[in-house]
């Protein structure tokens, strides 16, 4: 019997597309796996686990969402801008 690749679990169900960290590049996917796996429970040791959150700070209350357990995007200013996917506080697309 074959054990479940990470990528295969429930638990582990992240979009490894969807770049929670801009600046760091880091995924939705990567973030998750820190907190499952890697056993982190705050933003800063899922900081030091992926570098995300580590430069502007702009993804930090979606990292904080995802320790929460809820989807990261907050609809407030550090989510999407829907027009250029930039953080919404940072893009200058004039969109948001
Ligand atoms: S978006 Fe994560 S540090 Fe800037």
């Amino acid at each position: 019997m074959s054990q479940p690749q990470p990528s295969e679990s429930p638990i582990l169900q992240g979009d490894a597309d969807t770049i929670i960290c801009f600046c760091e590049r880091i995924t939705e996917l990567e973030v998750r796996t820190a907190i499952v796996v890697g056993k982190a429970a705050s933003v800063e040791e899922v900081s030091g686990k992926t570098r995300a959150g580590t430069a502007c700070r702009a993804c930090h209350c979606r990292i904080q969402r995802m320790l929460e357990g809820k989807p990261p995007q907050c609809g407030g200013p550090c989510s999407r801008c829907d027009a250029c996917g930039w953080i919404a506080a940072l893009c200058a697309c004039g969109q948001s």
